[in-house]
């Protein structure tokens, strides 16, 4: 069979490692069956023939990976910044998440978080929902419809929670998410189902130990919290006896990375230990600095998480973080990484704009397969930029403008957007 080639034209940036940032003025990204088929200075001649969509001098990058955000409280998101994480749950999260048990509100509220994430930078996340089954559908579906690709969890919540937001039991737990699961899997192709047990404090053991079964069953990826706040990581240690540190909360169950593909959110305070661990399972953290100052729950040691060589990729945490806008992310991950190497420990150095850049393209994108580069056979996710809003931009290097972008952009600076070779902006 034939195969749909096309190639973009225009200023073209992408990371090969935390290192090596690829710039080409005027280049061309080509396109095959989905899939990166090369980058190119000029067409070769075999190209010839394809259609070329010529985007000027506006800057081609790979769609950005939120690896951790929350759908339902995207209603709050630049409220309530008054309380550190176990209030602000109790206080706001809780109470937000609740009124998702109104399929029509589900239908509303979701349908304008996907809205804005077509018309983002991103193309590929890692989503927590609710416990609610059938808003996980509706969350589910319209991702689907607009061409999204994501994990999607429907939240496991049966201890410590309000009981208007909390599961009746752990098999009823289990029950839902196997509900779950067969219906988003008979339904849907590019957004899958991802376990999600809120965090440590919201399942008993029991619902753990079902995950486990359902996990070998079905094969999912897994994505919880870890390692956030003081208090939080005090309480897990009274809640699991048999956890020396927070991450065997995870471990005891055989869900933390190994056959078990995990996200975990955070990790501000893993200790020796818990890296090993985490090294030693492939486990991917996603930091959110907005989130870790806006919930003041400190600022995760990022560099040192790098030069141990683990998968560190960026979220926005929402509603933790205001805003979906990866490009935000990465500002923060940058100034927040200076605050910390200021006023915490002047050994490890800022991150810088192509290390950010890495951590919100390649870096998550890993998680997803080969994703986050325009390397060859690379899923073809692509984001056109217009950057000639900002002024002053003569004689700019492409690598400059990037850095410029991530602190000076606008939402509707997006212009188009190709997930897996298809537009979807
Ligand atoms: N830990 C458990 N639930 C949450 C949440 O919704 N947001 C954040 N930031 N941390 C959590
Ligand atoms: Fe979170």
């Amino acid at each position: 069979m034939k195969k749909t080639t096309f190639a973009l034209k225009g200023d073209i940036c992408y990371s090969k490692s935390l290192t090596e940032l690829i710039t080409l003025e005027q280049g061309y990204v080509i396109c095959e069956d989905g899939v990166v088929e090369g980058v190119y200075h000029k067409l070769p001649e075999k190209f010839k023939e394809i259609e070329v969509v010529d985007y000027g001098n506006r800057l081609i990058i790979p769609g950005l990976i939120d690896l951790h955000m929350h759908a339902p409280q995207y209603t709050y998101r630049g409220l309530h910044m008054d309380l550190e994480l176990l209030e602000w749950l109790n206080s706001y999260t809780f109470p937000a998440e609740a009124k998702y048990q109104d399929q029509e509100y589900a239908r509303k509220t979701y349908g304008r978080f996907v809205d804005r994430m077509v018309k983002s930078a991103t193309t590929r996340a890692c989503i927590f929902g609710t416990i609610h089954v059938e808003a996980t559908l509706i969350l589910m579906e319209l991702l689907e419809k607009a061409g999204m690709q994501t994990f999607v969890g429907k939240l496991n919540m049966d201890r410590n929670a309000p009981d208007y937001l909390r599961e009746e039991s752990p098999q009823q737990s289990a029950i839902d998410t196997r509900r779950w699961i067969e219906e988003s899997r008979k339904r849907f192709v590019k957004n899958k189902p991802m376990l999600t047990p809120r965090f440590t404090p919201s399942v008993t053991d029991e619902v753990m130990v079902e995950l486990k079964k359902i996990q070998q069953e079905y094969h999912l990826p897994f994505q919880s919290h870890l390692s956030e706040n003081r208090g939080e990581i005090a309480w897990v240690k009274e809640l699991c006896p048999y956890a020396d540190y927070y991450a065997q909360a995870y471990s005891h169950f055989g869900l933390f990375g190994g056959d078990t593909p995990t996200v975990m959110a955070h990790c501000i305070y893993s200790g020796e230990e818990e890296i090993k661990d985490m090294k030693t399972g492939g486990v991917y953290i996603a930091h959110c600095p907005e989130s870790n100052m806006n919930v003041v729950a400190g600022i995760a040691p990022v560099r040192k998480y790098l030069q141990e060589g683990l998968h560190v990729g960026l979220g926005s945490d929402v509603a933790g973080g205001a805003t979906e806008n990866l490009f935000v992310a990465m500002m923060h991950a940058i100034q927040a990484s200076k605050l910390r190497w200021r006023l915490v420990d002047e050994t490890l150095a800022p991150l810088t704009a192509p290390e950010v850049f890495y951590m919100a393209t390649k870096g998550g994108g890993e998680f997803f397969g080969k994703v986050g580069s325009f390397e060859a056979d690379y899923e073809f996710d692509a984001v056109i930029l217009d950057d000639s809003r900002i002024p002053d931009q003569e004689g700019l290097t492409i690598e400059e403008r990037l850095e410029r972008f991530i602190y000076l952009n606008q939402e509707d600076d997006v212009k188009a957007k190709y997930v897996a070779g298809n537009r979807v902006l």
